[in-house]
């Protein structure tokens, strides 16, 4: 079959004439100085201003460019290390970095039923609209496991996320706190004990 060994001779050939002129450059077994061979402009190279680098296209002849007025940093560098974690050293922290006021209460209401209770529900059972919608993995919030969490934990799941909900960052890291402050009414609200309630309510209860 001399049809079929010239094919096979003209592949060698074709692969040695390819590999001897482009070498494996770009390729993980060769570590080639000069860059891989581009059919497709690759985006590793284009037209781009390195960091501290002038530029005339701007004004101020800057190419770093200030954030926009209002960005909200997603690390916040603050000196309070709980404030910005919700860790103290190498455990979760437990009690709040702000004064836990009732404006700040109202606060965390707010920032909650704009941003959790859509999961959560707006007393926190998770029932949120979304369960409707196929997030069917959304916990409660009144369980004995969250109700003993500390709240370093809990800023931390709003800020990181856990397992299947996502992260907040971009929730301010005050409001986090305040949004802690109203979890920790809504789980009083649903768990309290008789004794607690003042004399005329414990009287409405029997
Ligand atoms: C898009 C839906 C969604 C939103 C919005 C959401 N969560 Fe969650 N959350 C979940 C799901 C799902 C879980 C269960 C995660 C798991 O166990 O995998 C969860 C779990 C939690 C837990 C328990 C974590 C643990 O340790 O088990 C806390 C606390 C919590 N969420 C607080 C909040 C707060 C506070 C907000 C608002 C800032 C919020 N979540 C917004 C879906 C959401």
């Amino acid at each position: 079959m001399p049809l079929l060994r010239y094919f096979f001779l003209a592949v060698v050939i074709a692969v040695i004439t390819v590999v001897g002129l482009a070498g494996l450059r770009g390729t993980a077994f060769h570590k080639f100085s000069r860059p891989p061979i581009e059919l497709v402009p690759d985006m590793d190279r284009q037209a781009k201003f390195k960091a501290q680098s002038p530029s005339v296209f701007f004004g101020d002849g800057r190419a770093s460019r200030m954030p926009v007025p209002g960005t909200v940093p997603l690390e916040n560098p603050v000196e309070n290390e709980y404030l910005s974690t919700g860790r103290m050293g190498d455990r979760w922290g437990a009690g709040f970095p702000v004064p836990v006021t009732p404006a700040l209460i109202a606060r965390g209401q707010e920032r909650f039923q704009i941003n959790c209770a859509i999961c959560h529900g707006a007393t926190g059972a998770g029932n949120g609209m979304a369960k409707q919608f196929g997030v069917t993995t959304v916990a409660s919030l009144h369980q004995d496991r969250l109700r003993d969490m500390p709240e370093g934990e809990i800023f931390h799941t709003i800020s990181k996320g856990r397992g299947t909900m996502g992260a907040y960052p971009h929730i301010k890291l005050e409001d986090r706190w305040a949004i802690i402050a109203y979890v920790r009414a809504l789980q009083l609200s649903q768990n309290a004990p008789a004794d607690e309630l003042p004399e005329n309510l414990r009287a409405k209860l029997k």
